[in-house]
C-alpha cells in the first residue's frame, strides 16, 4: 500500500491510523533516508498509543528508549549509530520484540540478518519539501492483513 503524505501533521495520521491495526508484540521496521520522516512516523504511532508526541526524542544517543507510559508500551530503538549487530544484542533487542508492547525500529536496514522473520515494513521516500511516499508491506503471515488494508484517514 502506498501513501502520499503533503504535511507533518498526515505522517502523524498515517502513525496513528496504523495504531489501530497493531497487536501487541508487533515489530514495525522503518527505511528511509536522513529526513525522511521515520521519527515523525514514530510519533504518530506514539500518538496512537496514548504517549504525548513531544517524548519521542531525534536524533537519540541511545540505541532504544522505552517509553512505558502507555497502556501498551512503545520501544523504539534508532540504529543509525550502530556499527555492529551485536551492539543490540548487548542491549536484549531480541526480548523487546514480541512482547507485549510494540518495537519501532528506525535505520531497520541496519538490522542486516537480524532482521525479524516477520514484520510490519514502512518506507518513506521524499518526495519534495513536504511529500514523502509512504510505502507500507506486510512482512510475513503475521502482517499479511496490512497488503489488504483499505486506507481510510
Ligand atoms: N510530509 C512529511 N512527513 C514527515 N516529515 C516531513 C514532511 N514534510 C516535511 N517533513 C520534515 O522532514 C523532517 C523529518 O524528520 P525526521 O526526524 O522524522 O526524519 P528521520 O527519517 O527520522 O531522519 P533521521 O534518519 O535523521 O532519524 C522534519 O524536519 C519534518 O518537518
Ligand atoms: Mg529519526
Amino acid at each position: 500500500m502506498q501513501i502520499i503524505s503533503r504535511s507533518v501533521k498526515d505522517t502523524l495520521n498515517i502513525g496513528r491510523h496504523i495504531v489501530k491495526n497493531l497487536q501487541k508484540g508487533d515489530i514495525i521496521c522503518l527505511f528511509g533516508k536522513f529526513g525522511a520522516g521515520k521519527t515523525v512516523l514514530t510519533k504518530g504511532i506514539a500518538m496512537g498509543l496514548g504517549i504525548a508526541k513531544d517524548k519521542i526524542i531525534s536524533p537519540s544517543f541511545v540505541l532504544i528508549r522505552e517509553y512505558d507510559l502507555a497502556k501498551i508500551p512503545l520501544y523504539h530503538f534508532d540504529l543509525y549509530r550502530m556499527e555492529k549487530e551485536k551492539d543490540i544484542l548487548g542491549l536484549g533487542y531480541e526480548d523487546y520484540l514480541n512482547t507485549q508492547g510494540i518495537a519501532v525500529i528506525e535505520w531497520a536496514d541496519k538490522l542486516k540478518e537480524l532482521l525479524p522473520r516477520e514484520y510490519l515494513k514502512i518506507r518513506l521516500e521524499i518526495i519534495g519539501k513536504d511529500i514523502r511516499k509512504v510505502t507500507i508491506r506486510g512482512m510475513g503471515k503475521r502482517y499479511a492483513g496490512y497488503n489488504s488494508l483499505g486506507w481510510a484517514k
